[in-house]
């Protein structure tokens, strides 16, 4: 395997890994892969083409399109074939298919090769649920980010509202918590911290003080 230096941050959803890998990332001058946005990518590809998961003639048309998926990320741009989806892949409906498809072994290994080809020099910093398990094994350094549900929300909640959208505080709680459940519960790539990670709840953690530690365990290994 490569030995280009990979830092894994791992956590359930809105625990803020992704502002915290992608400030990691900066510091240290690394490239960042969100690995949600590409699982985001194919739920809105897949939305746009009418599909349902829960059927079997839909799913094995799904299955080709995980490993084909034509998806570019151009700075803070996500592009599907080509078209701009970057707000889209954010919407709650997004992160629940998104959710649902991660569950499917043939989606994920899809998928694999793509997140994979994100590990250039000088190094890089990968978030999601399974970067320190399956994609990156051999991380140097795996953090899973916790945060209690009832912040993670709050935090949903200040993201949508801060996008000029509204928000419901009750519905965007009970889809966390069936999120955090499906994820948690799948068998395959189940979202765990690995038996090598440093575990880092911030739930009443400032957002430097949680880069400055995983900074610090950083430079501790490097
Ligand atoms: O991190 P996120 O909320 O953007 O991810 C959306 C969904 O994608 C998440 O609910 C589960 C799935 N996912 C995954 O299974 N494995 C990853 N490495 C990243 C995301």
């Amino acid at each position: 395997m490569s030995t280009c230096p990979v830092i894994a941050i791992d956590g359930p959803t809105a625990s803020g890994k992704g502002t915290v890998a992608a400030l990691v990332a900066g510091k240290l001058g690394y490239h960042y892969l969100d690995s949600g946005a590409i699982y985001r990518v194919l739920a809105v590809a897949v939305a746009q083409g009418g599909l349902n998961p829960d059927l079997s003639a839909d799913l094995q048309r799904i299955i080709p399109m995980a490993a084909n998926l034509p998806v570019q990320f151009r700075g803070d741009k996500v592009l599907l074939d080509g078209a701009d989806v970057s707000e889209a892949i954010r919407t709650e409906e997004a992160g629940v298919m998104a959710s649902r498809l991660a569950v499917v072994p043939e989606v994920r290994a899809g998928l694999l090769q793509r997140q994979r080809d994100f590990r250039q020099t000088p190094g890089l910093v990968a978030d999601g649920r399974d970067m320190g398990s399956v994609v990156f094994p051999d991380s140097f350094l795996k953090v899973f980010l916790t945060a209690s549900a009832q912040v993670r929300a709050e935090r949903r909640v200040n993201q949508i509202e801060g996008r000029g959208q509204k928000a419901d505080f009750q519905a965007i709680y009970s889809d966390l918590m069936a999120r955090d459940k499906r994820d948690t519960e799948r068998a395959v790539a189940p979202l765990k911290p690995c038996d090598d990670a440093l575990v880092l709840d911030c739930s009443n953690m400032p957002i430097d003080q949680v880069v400055a530690t995983i900074l610090n365990w950083a430079q501790e290994r490097i």
